[in-house]
């Protein structure tokens, strides 16, 4: 027995293994021995177990005594409450495949769980510290040891338990190489080589760099002029306009004279006209005709006006028909003044004149004078030539 306490899970499927193969005949001859030394025995069922011989042990059993009897005594503790999981390991270790063997060992580790709940507590508290923080466990020791860490052990004789990141980097594994920096190392793509085009990228020369300047200050005075001058052609304008404005603003204290010719004006000598004259030189610059002829029986030197007593237009002397002809109505007037066709009303007027301290002809046209008045009679308005 205590010897068989001390066997590892390797030891324990390689003696069934070995049992397997060595034959029936010694299953024989150890099942005729039945359990009647453990029934009658009054030891415990941890005790009891290992005292079966390996040929009539289940997998669940020989785990159970590799751990130290605890499964076993638990799965004694309660026989007819799961009569199914008593049962399956009662099928000989001679005729079990080794994954079979795995998968009992599988079902007995759980069932060894749910016996634990079952049973009292001390036991659990009787367990390692070392083996709560699942450190990893000897092969071979008494202690219990985890389903994972019994398949790893039978399939290799690696150490049982989960890997650390460092193990698992150190194996290779595929997930620590991803995060460790090594494999970001590994992973980082090279850089890419510098096209030709790049390397033969001309440098700026100083002659490039002045010309650039050049053409840049060439535009900037081009745009500066055109700036500056049509800010001149406005600045100009708004001058001009001010100027025009203050003339006009100056314009406007000074009153509109309307500058006239002079009323009086000198005509010549009397002798200078022949009778039956009528002078014409003075129509444009003073509208006024001189005439030297008889009136009424009396030679005279008079001044006619030259507007048409209609409406105002200036007739013209007529020397072949000897009268003064209206082009505006056709109104006619006699060469002494007076009206004899059209639509004119009246004779025409007379103005002042009188012989100056010269002797020569002196007209004021300031005065007038209407035959229709009765005004002709006035010395005043005629000169009589000597
Ligand atoms: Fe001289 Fe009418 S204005 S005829």
């Amino acid at each position: 027995m205590a010897d068989k306490k001390k066997m590892s899970v390797e030891d324990i499927l390689a003696a069934c293994r070995t049992e397997n193969s060595s034959g029936d005949g010694a299953k024989s001859e150890e099942s005729a021995k039945p359990a009647e030394s453990e029934a009658p025995s009054s030891e415990t069922p941890s005790a009891a177990a290992p005292a079966k011989k390996a040929a009539e042990m289940s997998v669940e059993e020989m785990l159970a005594a590799a751990r130290g009897g605890k499964g076993a005594a638990k799965a004694e503790k309660k026989p007819a409450a799961k009569p199914e999981a008593a049962a399956a390991p009662a099928k000989k270790a001679a005729a079990m495949s080794v994954e079979e063997m795995l998968a009992a060992a599988r079902a007995g580790t759980g069932a060894g769980k749910k016996e634990k709940k079952a049973a009292a507590k001390p036991k659990a508290a009787a367990k390692p510290a070392a083996a709560k923080k699942g450190a990893p466990k000897k092969a071979g020791a008494a202690g219990p040891i985890d389903t994972q860490s019994i398949l790893a052990a039978a399939r290799t004789s690696a150490k049982a338990g989960p890997m650390s990141k460092a193990e698992a980097a150190a194996k290779g594994s595929p997930t620590a190489a991803k995060g460790s920096p090594a494999a970001k190392k590994k992973s980082a793509p090279a850089m890419p080589k510098k096209p030709a085009y790049a390397k033969a990228a001309p440098k700026k020369s100083k002659a490039n760099e002045a010309s650039r300047r050049g053409f840049i200050a060439a535009v900037s005075g081009c745009i500066g002029f055109f700036v500056g001058a049509s800010m001149n052609v406005g600045f100009t304008a708004l001058g001009l306009t001010g100027l025009i404005g203050s003339l006009g603003v100056a314009r406007f204290f000074f009153p509109n004279i309307l500058i006239e010719p002079p009323t009086k004006f000198k005509a010549g000598f009397p002798a200078e006209l022949s009778t039956g004259q009528v002078e014409t030189k003075y129509k444009a610059q003073f509208g006024v005709w001189i005439v030297r002829a008889a009136v009424e029986g009396q030679l005279q030197i008079y001044a006619l006006s030259t507007v048409c007593t209609h409406l105002g237009c200036t007739p013209n002397w007529l020397e072949a028909e000897q009268k003064f002809k209206c082009p505006c109505h056709g109104s006619g007037f006699y060469k002494d003044g007076v009206n004899f066709e059209g639509p004119a009303p009246r004779p025409l007027e007379r103005y002042a004149i009188s012989v100056a301290a010269d002797g020569q002809l002196e007209i004021d046209k300031s005065r007038t004078f209407q035959d229709e008045m009765g005004q002709w009679s006035d010395p005043a308005c005629y000169v009589v030539p000597v």
